[in-house]
């Protein structure tokens, strides 16, 4: 493998500015320190994309993406680290000097060799199509029966292989193209015992098949009788040094823009169902072309979506591969949902039969989680019958148990327990025994007692993490900062990031995140000054009815306030990110508000609290009547008792 330097690594970190970079893929906007656009990750109508030029990163606060050059690159286009280095090398005419081995640079050279020799390959099957009469006559005539448009024909890049032994191979060599990597790429069979060597795709009509930038590494190929029993429907590129079919989907390099912003992946069967509901407008579909699908492809898509919907065939063989996929999907950590078509009809027959619109309704229509899918699907025959039905509760629980991940894990089971009305007990010891079984037949590591009992457990020691990371936090704040006014200052400023960012949203019935902290608070006095005074202008709008908006405040007169407010809101992202591990408990975003506004206006009185009883202590000695001191120490008494409290539901242990 080829290796860039360290300081070339650097070299490119430092020179790849980051709005030059993303600018390629997104139109920027100036607003403040930062440059905003619509996010090219998912789809939206106004701009949470932002790049932080001086910071040199872009994060997105609807969804969360962010990351420097590097990174950017590799999440637009999908790319590994090394080839996204690549990519800001040669746009920033760096040179690497990757390992020069000569084996290093043959391998390189020869891979080239086959890309090129791939690349001819298109070109001369496109140009039969269109330019040659056996392609105009029998080629094109075919392509129209099946409903494609010339636009499809040319994204796609479509072509004909002419009816002949060996036309296509005598042109390459011709060429110049060596014997060697046409018989490697499968373009050409070679016969050593007759020293005979001739085309493998001879009049078909050709589909090549892209990698996700969109280079040529394959063929697929149909032939034009419909029904020939004699030859294969459909003869397919052999593996090679750059076509490893488990790893490709065909329409990746089509369709992964459409795929991120839809945030939604279609999976289906056959090259001419991703072509005809692409020309029906829906690009983000992908197939996996004949051979069943692989760990790899899901990865690959996983690269651009976490959603994957598949569209098969409603036959016995179509429902197979659904509930395989489903399987592997779910074991690949991505959700997955299912619309099967009509008994005879695959998606390209049934898009052509009903219409772009009423295609688009099937899909909404017919579009089943895996949990409803499979229900239904064992329904049928489980219905009176107590055998089958405890076979289908197992199914079902077989493919919850593919999921990695426990939280996810234990909603389906609930949502399992709802669908069927059994006992989530029932469920969770079905599960067990799965598990267990799995463990089993894994050999390599003596069976576990439960995991989905031990997964309550790591549920439980995460609560407790959670608890001692707050309790730390606080620990931390009061050895670092000396003076309790610093500690006061940061939980000011988490409240009023609060009210910020959270102005609108509902915490209660009829009252807003801004409302019930303000409410909450009204007694507290803030003592940093910028914090009391953005305290106040969110309490006047209040007053007047209006929501505090953080954008009307960046665009205040005073430089102080717009800064803060611009760096209040553009922390969005970090906050939820932090309360991530607080899901556990609190799995909806809108729950995730009640509770961190509750907590945040809990802690600025905790600290306040403190600052009194530090007040009133410090006053002591200066206190020479005894009546003052009793009232004072009184004081204290009430306050510590208050502030006991406020532990106790923040559930901090105080000594
Ligand atoms: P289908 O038989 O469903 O073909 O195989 P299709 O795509 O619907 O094609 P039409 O509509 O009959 O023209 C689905 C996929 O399986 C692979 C191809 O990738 C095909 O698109 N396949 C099928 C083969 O590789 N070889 C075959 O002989 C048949
Ligand atoms: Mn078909």
């Amino acid at each position: 493998m080829a290796l860039i330097k360290k300081e070339v690594v650097d070299q490119i970190i430092q020179q790849a500015d980051i709005v030059e970079v993303v600018g390629d893929f997104v139109d920027l906007k100036k607003k403040g320190q930062n440059m905003w656009a619509c996010c090219p990750f998912h789809h939206e109508k106004s701009p949470s994309f932002s790049v932080a030029p001086k910071k040199g990163i872009y994060k997105c606060f609807g969804c969360g993406k962010a990351g420097n050059s590097v990174q950017f690159i590799m999440d637009v286009e999908g790319t590994s680290y090394v080839e996204a280095l690549r990519y800001l090398a040669k746009k920033y005419s760096i040179d690497i000097e990757e390992d020069q081995s000569p084996a290093a640079v043959q391998a390189q050279n020869e891979r080239d060799s086959l890309y090129i020799l791939s690349d001819f390959a298109k070109k001369y099957f496109v140009n039969a199509l269109h330019k040659n009469d056996e392609g105009q006559s029998i080629g094109m005539p075919y392509f129209k029966q099946r409903g494609l448009s010339a636009a499809t024909i040319q994204k796609f890049e479509l072509g004909y292989s002419l009816d002949s032994w060996d036309d296509f191979t005598k042109a390459a060599l011709e060429k110049g193209y060596q014997l060697k990597y046409l018989e490697e790429t499968g373009l050409t069979i070679v016969k050593q015992e007759e020293s005979k060597q001739y085309d493998r795709f001879r009049g078909r009509v050709m589909f090549p098949i892209h990698n996700v930038s969109g280079r040529t590494i394959g063929f697929g190929a149909r032939t034009l009788k419909s029904n020939d029993k004699k030859s294969p429907k459909y003869v397919n590129s052999p593996e090679s040094r750059i076509y490893h079919k488990s790893d490709v989907l065909y329409g990746m390099f089509q369709a992964k823009q459409a795929i991120r912003q839809e945030d939604e992946c279609f999976l289906v069967e056959g090259y001419l169902d991703v072509l005809s509901l692409h020309q029906g407008g829906i690009e983000n579909v992908v197939a996996s072309s004949g051979t069943s699908l692989t760990e790899n492809q899901i990865k690959l898509i996983g690269r651009y979506t976490k959603n994957i919907t598949v569209l098969y065939d409603g036959d016995p063989a179509g429902i197979k591969a659904s509930l395989r996929g489903i399987d592997l999907i779910l074991e690949g950590g991505l959700n997955v949902n299912v619309v099967l078509f009509p008994d005879g009809d695959d998606p390209d027959s049934y898009i052509r039969k009903v219409g772009d619109t009423a295609f688009r309704e099937y899909l909404k229509a017919h579009s089943q989680d895996f949990i409803s899918f499979k229900s239904e699907l064992f329904a049928k025959e489980a219905k009176d019958n107590p055998v089958k039905k405890a076979e289908a509760i197992r199914e079902m629980v077989v493919s919850i148990a593919k999921i990695p991940d426990a939280i996810k894990r234990s909603v389906f089971l609930k949502q399992c327990s709802i669908q069927f009305g059994i006992d989530e007990q029932v469920l969770i010891s079905e599960y067990n025994k799965i598990h267990l079984s799995e463990q089993k037949a894994s050999r390599n590591q003596p069976p576990q007692p439960t995991s989905y009992g031990s997964s309550f457990d790591e549920m439980a020691a995460e609560a407790e993490a959670a608890a001692a990371a707050e309790a730390a936090m606080y620990e931390e704040e009061d050895q670092q900062e000396a003076d309790q006014t610093s500690v006061l200052k940061l939980r000011e400023r988490e409240v009023i990031r609060w009210v910020l960012n959270y102005a609108d949203k509902e915490v209660d019935e009829g009252l807003t995140a801004s409302q019930f902290i303000l409410s909450e608070l009204e007694d507290i006095e803030f003592r940093t000054p910028i914090y009391k005074r953005l305290f106040e202008m969110c309490k006047l709008k209040l007053e007047q009815g209006f929501v505090p908006s953080a954008s009307e405040f960046m665009q205040h007169e005073d430089k102080e306030i717009r800064h803060e407010v611009i760096d209040l809101v553009s922390e969005k992202y970090e906050i939820s990110d932090g309360w991530a591990t607080h899901e556990i408990f609190v799995p909806h975003e809108s729950d995730l508000i009640v509770y961190g506004t509750e907590r945040e206006v809990l802690r600025l009185k905790w600290r306040n609290v403190q600052l009194m009883i530090k007040n009133h202590m410090n006053e002591l000695p200066n206190i020479h009547n005894d009546q003052e001191l009793d009232k004072c120490l009184r004081t204290i008494k009430t306050l510590k008792e208050l502030e006991k409290q406020i532990a106790d539901m923040l559930g901090i242990v105080v000594s």
